[in-house]
């Protein structure tokens, strides 16, 4: 039977990347998003992989949305915590509620996934968790404490589990991607784009598929001897 996966956030970006990559290993799976379900709709009919809309920050909903991929499609064997947001800006202005949205969904969301998954790997013997980190998690980010203190959460969140997971088989890896060319990316102002761009040693934004790759390679059986390491796609920009 084929092994089944969560991508959460999964539908858009660097997630939709990573399901067409797993579902090209003949893994069966489950995209998971928060609200944009024109997104989702339009995902699934490209790519013919189900949606499910759950929000990583709510506990319980992570709960019951992996319960439903269960029963829909499988035990969960692969999880790869992708879901992300931004809400940024100086100390000065960032809001509390800021600061608790950035770190519930990216970090908390981290936390609430395994917790449900993390059984039945182990009951099962074998398993995979990558959860997405980012450059700024590693190296700092002016006006983004919230998003920085979520990521580099990750990379030690990562390096804790994967000492759990692995007398059972099951790997924890991060990746911490550099810029990527996605609706996140966007959303920053242009000449704030040029600048960060120019720092790239190779030149240019990196694709949402030369992240998907490195978490293919992270979800094979080839990779059963790499856990609790970080795998930086960043294109040179930061080297850790
Ligand atoms: N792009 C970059 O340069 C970059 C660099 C470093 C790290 N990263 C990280 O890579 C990951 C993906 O980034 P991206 O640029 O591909 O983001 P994106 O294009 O903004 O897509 C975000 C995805 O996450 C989902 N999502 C957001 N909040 C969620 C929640 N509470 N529950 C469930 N799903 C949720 C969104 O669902 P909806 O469609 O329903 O909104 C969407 O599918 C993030 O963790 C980000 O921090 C990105």
């Amino acid at each position: 039977m084929a092994r089944v996966a969560i991508v959460t956030g999964g539908t858009r970006g660097i997630g939709e990347a990573i399901s067409v990559a797993l579902r090209d290993m003949e893994l069966t799976v489950a995209a998971n998003y928060a609200g944009n379900d024109e997104r989702a709709r339009a995902f699934t009919d490209r790519t013919g992989i189900a949606a499910f809309k759950w929000d990583v920050a709510d506990y319980d909903a992570c709960q019951a949305g992996v319960a439903r991929v269960v029963d829909e499609l499988g035990p969960v064997d692969v999880l790869v915590n992708n879901a992300g947001i931004t809400r940024d800006g100086t100390i000065m202005k960032l809001s509390y509620e800021m600061w608790r949205e950035v770190i519930d969904t990216n970090l908390g969301g981290c936390f609430n996934m395994a917790k449900a998954v993390f059984p039945g790997m182990r009951d099962r013997k074998w398993g995979r968790i990558v959860n997405i980190g980012s450059i700024n998690g590693q190296a700092g980010q002016y006006g983004q404490v919230n998003y920085a203190a979520a990521k580099s959460g990750i990379h030690g969140f990562t390096k804790a589990l994967s000492q759990e997971g692995a007398r059972t088989g099951i790997t924890v890896n991060a990746i911490a991607p550099g810029y990527i060319d996605t609706d996140m990316v966007a959303a920053v102002p242009g000449e704030v784009l040029e600048k960060i761009v120019a720092k790239i040693p190779v030149g240019r934004l990196g694709q949402a598929q030369e992240i998907a790759r490195g978490v293919a390679f992270l979800c094979s059986d080839d990779a059963g001897f790499v856990t609790g390491s970080t795998l930086s796609i960043n294109g040179g920009q930061h080297m850790y």
